[in-house]
């Protein structure tokens, strides 16, 4: 990855509570080259305990017992954690603590929402681009990781290329660009035309990002700009097979594929949630299975809604049969499963993310059953506040001090540290 080559690659885009690891999975399957996590602050990670779960071999960075970074050794190679930090030190420590299980280092400096503002971080860095360019540095000399940074544009071309130009002396490996200045709203168009100065101005790559809805502008804005790589927010959001060059799969596929991942990788059902309900707004809120998926309290609600239940109740009978008998709403820490079994289930799940046979089997079934029902209308979004709550599956642990290397420890119980998954993210978006 030190000379991961950009030509020619798509990514998903970070996305704060989307971009969990069942959507970058997903993503990477429909054909996303790299996958980027939604971003995590520095000091939310700093300290965290790793914990790898044996059932499924993914490896869980908590916080007091909170999840706030989960990921699989299968997206390893091509996963970006995204950072947000206004201190180079922190920032240090946060990538230090990933570290073995990521590719590349990113540092947010987009976000234009006041908390990453006021805290001198995201949007903030641009207006100080010697700090900005310090952390990278930091970054850059003290990982030994490839780091990257992704920015968004000012009004002014002239400040714009200056800035690039001195991130580019940091050592940083790849720049993503949001082509919009720091006060416009999604709903503003991008500013295309700006991407080809900048690639013009560095020689390191560029990715572009802003309003890459479908695939066929991935290769247009390429041609358009000379960017080497594209990277996807919003259009992943609403159908993550945007990166598919065959086309969008059906949507209510979709909505299926992603319960089987979050139902693999055991993610937390208020994510899972919270998820399909951006996948259903604002265009599919007028279907037969959004009002009931609001309803739903628990994942196996959640797969009534979608008539998934013989697919999970397949699930926890293969879970059972290997020694994990917890169901699906159950995420046990210290429970179960000898220790053996975890490091034979990670080191098996290095090559691929393995669902079980049997899922295997009722995924192609359940494919068939799949019908079109898209044409829903536009519907104002129902927000659910189940997808604020953050589930603590386990007991406080003590004072978690900072560390720069997370302990490790498996789920069964063995080692443990500091300690929150899913997240206390911010939730507002970008
Ligand atoms: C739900 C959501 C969450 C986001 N979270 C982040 C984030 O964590 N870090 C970041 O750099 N940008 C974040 N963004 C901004 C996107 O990465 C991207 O820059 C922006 O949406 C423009 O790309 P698009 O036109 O493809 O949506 C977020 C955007 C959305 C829609």
């Amino acid at each position: 990855m030190e000379n991961y080559d950009y030509t020619n690659k798509t990514m998903l885009a970070p996305m704060v509570r989307i971009g969990t690891l069942p959507m970058r999975l997903l993503a990477l399957e429909y054909g996303a080259d790299l996958v980027y996590t939604p971003e995590i602050v520095d000091k939310g990670i700093v300290g965290a305990e790793r914990i790898v779960h044996p059932d499924n071999g993914t490896v869980d960075y908590q916080v007091r017992g909170v999840s706030v970074f989960k990921t699989h050794p299968s997206e390893k190679s091509r996963l970006v954690f995204q950072i947000g930090s206004a201190n180079a030190e922190l920032a240090l420590q946060a990538a230090l603590t990933v570290k073995q299980d990521v590719s590349t280092i990113d540092l947010n400096c987009g976000c234009p929402k006041r908390f990453s503002i006021h805290g001198g971080m995201g949007a903030a860095l641009m207006e100080e681009p010697e700090k900005l360019c310090g952390i990278l540095r930091t970054l850059v000399q003290g990982t030994g990781l490839p780091v990257t940074c992704k920015i968004r544009i000012f009004e002014d071309r002239q400040k714009t290329l200056d800035l690039v130009k001195m991130i580019e002396k940091t050592g940083v490996k790849a720049l993503a660009v949001h082509c919009r200045y720091r006060d416009e709203r999604p709903r503003d168009p991008g500013h295309w035309d700006r991407f080809k100065e900048i690639v013009e101005a560095v020689s390191i790559p560029v990715i572009a990002n802003g309003d890459v809805t479908e695939y066929s502008k991935i290769a247009q804005v390429r041609e358009l700009t000379g960017v080497k790589g594209v990277m996807i927010a919003r259009g992943a959001q609403s159908n993550v097979s945007v990166f598919r060059k065959e086309g969008l799969v059906p949507h209510l596929e979709i909505v299926r594929q992603y319960i089987r991942k979050a139902m693999e990788t055991r993610n937390l059902h208020s994510n899972t949630k919270y998820v399909l309900m951006q996948i259903f707004a604002p265009d599919f809120t007028k279907d037969p299975h959004y009002r009931p998926l609001c309803d739903a309290k628990t994942f196996r609600a959640i797969c009534q809604v979608f008539g998934m239940v013989e697919e999970l109740d397949a699930w926890e009978a293969s879970q059972k049969a290997q020694g994990f008998p917890y169901d699906v709403d159950t995420h046990p820490k210290r429970t179960v499963a000898p220790v053996a079994a975890a490091e034979e289930k990670v080191a098996e799940s290095d090559a691929s993310f393995c669902p079980p046979a049997s899922i295997s089997t009722t995924t192609a079934t359940a494919k068939r059953k799949i019908d079109d029902v898209e044409n829903a209308q536009d519907e104002k979004v129902v927000e659910t506040k189940s997808a604020e709550v953050v589930e603590s599956e386990t007991k406080e642990e003590t004072g978690p001090p900072a560390a720069k290397v997370a302990k490790t420890t498996t789920s069964d119980g063995s080692s443990s540290q500091p300690t929150p998954a899913d997240t206390p993210q911010p939730v507002d978006l970008e």
